[in-house]
């Protein structure tokens, strides 16, 4: 079979051009303007927004800088748009895997500018090869800033002890079941496992804690923490990505719970869109049916 140029660069361009459309419902855009239209979107709906520029794994220091440049300028747009938003970040943009010093500068940079606008900054975990580096940094963080937040992996053994340690500094998590395989001598392999580990972390955060995050789209964690919230008056939010469960999230929202969804966001969206689709393949065949169907 003989294949023109013209026929194979077309082909290219559809495939990409459906997988972008595939990736739309759960990445806001390629562009800052795209990721604050929909923070002022969500906002109409009483949910607030938390950003992250997409790309990670740097290992060069001219594109931490391009990363932490663009962290700084959204929170410069954020704040002259009033938006009901605040930022996520990941370490590996910020150089942990070139250097945990480096690394540790570059979020405090960040961090000043989030403390100068009196705003929030939320830290994502990683694999965990970097739960350790994350852990101190945002250690030294909350020395500098109370609000700031971790996000804590229930798919980790060490995690219900992390968390425990963390509450007595006066950290706020983000608990969620992780996204990354880990291996069994230190995770939790099976679903079922890190979400027992998930319900028994979750009862830590509301009889120990306070102002954490409860983030999942598992209907019988979010049942298992409104059951907790009645026992214990705690402050707490719900997060959700975007495109995932969107109405519970606006059910929530309406019956006055704090809601907030992770809005990522950037060119490098394929590795973000590639482990969402690893959590629930069956995605591609709705979507697929979804854009059939117009
Ligand atoms: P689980 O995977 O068991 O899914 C429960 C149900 O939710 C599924 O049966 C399905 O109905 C629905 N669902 C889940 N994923 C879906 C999808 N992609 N599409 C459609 N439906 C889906 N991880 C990490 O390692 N570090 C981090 O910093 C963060 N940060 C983070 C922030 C926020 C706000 C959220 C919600 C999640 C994260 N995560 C994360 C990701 C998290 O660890 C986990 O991988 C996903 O949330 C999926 O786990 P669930 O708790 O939703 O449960």
């Amino acid at each position: 079979m003989h294949f023109t140029k013209r026929f194979i660069a077309e082909a290219v361009a559809a495939a990409v051009g459906f997988l972008v459309r595939l990736a739309s419902r759960w990445v806001a855009g390629v562009e800052m303007e795209d990721a604050l239209t929909r923070a002022e979107q969500i906002n109409g709906k009483s949910i607030g927004a938390v950003l992250n520029v997409l790309g990670e794994h740097h290992e060069e220091r001219d594109s931490v800088e391009t990363t932490v440049t663009e962290y700084l300028q959204l929170l410069d747009r954020i704040e002259e748009r009033r938006l009901d938003a605040c930022i996520s970040i990941k370490l590996s943009q910020c150089g942990i895997a070139i250097d945990q010093g480096y690394c540790s500068d570059n979020v405090k940079r960040i961090l000043a500018k989030v403390k100068s606008l009196g705003g929030f900054l939320w830290i994502d975990m990683e694999s965990s090869k970097y739960t350790d580096a994350t852990i101190q940094i945002y250690e030294q963080c909350l020395k500098e800033h109370p609000l700031v937040g971790l996000a804590v992996q229930s798919n980790l053994k060490r995690t219900e002890e992390d968390v425990r340690r963390l509450l007595k500094q006066g950290g706020r998590v983000r608990l969620c079941k992780g996204a990354y395989r880990e291996d069994p001598s230190i995770g939790y392999p099976k679903r079922a496992d890190a979400t027992r580990n998930y319900s028994r972390i979750l009862k830590v955060l509301y009889e120990e804690g306070d102002n954490f995050a409860v983030a999942t789209h598992d209907n019988s964690m979010i049942e298992e923490a409104l059951e907790l919230s009645k026992k214990h008056q705690k402050t707490f939010e719900f997060q959700f990505l975007q495109g995932v469960r969107e109405s519970t999230a606006i059910e929530l929202a309406a019956k006055g719970y704090r809601v907030l969804e992770y809005v990522p966001y950037g060119p490098r969206w394929l590795a973000y869109f590639m482990r969402r689709l690893r959590e629930r393949p069956f995605n591609v065949i709705t979507m697929f049916r979804s854009l059939v169907s117009g």
